[in-house]
């Protein structure tokens, strides 16, 4: 029986990851670390709170009193760190709360891997390290060696963190494996992203806020596809190693908005062109060749059928997007969207 640490366990992938090691696997078990911020929602986990393989613990990863209490107690075999604050908007406005977590909270989980000996430290990082790609190259695409050149509070936090796992693979030798996704997709993600923003905003015909002229590109990946690149890294990865994830994608953010309208038989004119973010990257694209030749991942749902089924997925849990937009939402979507 293997044991694995989910931090981030209550988040979007998070959620998604221990959802689909505990389909897959019986001889799993998975303890969960969830500092529960306003991304973090129990009711995310409720179909798995009963299960006899699954344990969830409310910790900060940044504590590291607990986190080595619980490393001691528990003998992990592979730690998957999900655990960030991962929204760009508000690294911009609250930079601080993006250094603790995303870099220090990962020095404390790899310091206690080394105390514990875990086998597998896993870092979940992100395709936003490499800054962004010009719009009129669309043959260029992130490969494991280009540059790191951040761009966001979020992104430069990640690089940090990144960073990091590497010094610590070859200073201690912790054995550690990185992966860098591109955006991702799908049920339990949090409505202030652009994708459920939008199905929800849609839903109440509210307007639907579209920053600068919608011409910026993200490279969207289901997130079932995700997890199981990841569980395929933990399992057979090479120690020391980075993994582009992306499944080829690209598309402008004007159109992904368009195809939430016409999915959901709403007027185009809820577009509202709104200031734009600062920084924005303007073109995100992962090219997956090493993932895909050493270890023969392939990401199985695309992007028309997985909009479909996220939307469907919004139509059927309003009672979840419903809990999870309380009254902190409220505040947060009127300073971000009220001036614009
Ligand atoms: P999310 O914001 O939905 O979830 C993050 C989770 O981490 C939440 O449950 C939150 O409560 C928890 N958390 C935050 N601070 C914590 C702390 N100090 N201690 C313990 N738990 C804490 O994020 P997500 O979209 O699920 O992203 C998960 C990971 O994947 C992040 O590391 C992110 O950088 C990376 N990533 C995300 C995407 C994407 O498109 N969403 C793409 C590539 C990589
Ligand atoms: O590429 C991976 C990254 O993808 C992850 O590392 C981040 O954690 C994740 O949040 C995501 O970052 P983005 O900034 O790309 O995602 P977001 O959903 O915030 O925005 C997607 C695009 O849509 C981006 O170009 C900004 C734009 N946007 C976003 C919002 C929230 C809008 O036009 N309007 C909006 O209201």
């Amino acid at each position: 029986m293997k044991k694995l640490l989910v931090t981030g366990g209550a988040g979007f992938i998070g959620a998604n990851f221990v959802y689909y090691i505990l389909n897959k696997y019986q001889d799993r078990q998975v303890v969960c670390i969830d500092k529960l911020t306003y991304a973090g929602n129990l009711e995310t986990l409720k179909g798995v709170m009963d299960n006899p393989n699954f344990k969830f613990v409310k910790a900060d990863i940044t504590d590291r009193e607990t986190v080595f209490k619980l490393f001691e107690e528990e003998k992990f075999d592979a730690v998957i760190n999900f655990a960030a604050e991962s929204h760009v908007d508000r690294s911009i406005v609250e930079p601080e709360v993006f250094l603790k977590t995303n870099i220090l909270g990962t020095q404390v989980l790899l310091d206690a891997t080394n105390k514990y000996n875990v086998p597998r430290y896993h870092q979940v990082s992100t395709d936003e390290v490499y800054g962004d790609l010009p719009l009129d190259r669309p043959d260029l695409f992130f490969t494991e060696d280009t540059p790191i050149h951040t761009s966001s509070p979020y992104s430069a936090s990640k690089a940090s963190a990144d960073l990091l796992v590497l010094a610590y693979y070859r200073t201690y030798k912790t054995p550690v494996t990185i992966s860098r996704c591109s955006n991702n997709y799908g049920p339990y993600h949090f409505p202030e992203k652009l994708i459920p923003l939008m199905i929800v905003n849609a839903l109440h015909d509210k307007a639907l806020p579209v920053y600068g002229e919608g011409i910026n590109v993200r490279d969207w990946l289901y997130v079932e596809d995700h997890c199981k690149a990841i569980d395929m890294i933990v399992n057979d990865g090479t120690v020391g190693e980075i993994y582009n994830i992306g499944g080829h994608n690209e598309r402008q953010n004007i159109e992904v908005v368009k195809t939430i309208i016409k999915a959901l038989g709403k007027d185009e004119s809820l577009i509202k062109y709104v200031t734009d973010r600062p920084g924005h990257d303007r073109r995100y694209a992962i090219d997956p060749t090493k993932i895909r030749t050493e270890l023969g991942w392939y990401p199985e749902t695309d992007f028309d059928t997985g909009i479909q089924k996220t939307i469907d997925w919004y139509l059927e849990n309003r009672e979840w997007w419903q809990n999870v937009m309380d009254g902190s939402y409220q505040e947060y979507y009127e300073k971000m969207y009220g001036n614009k």
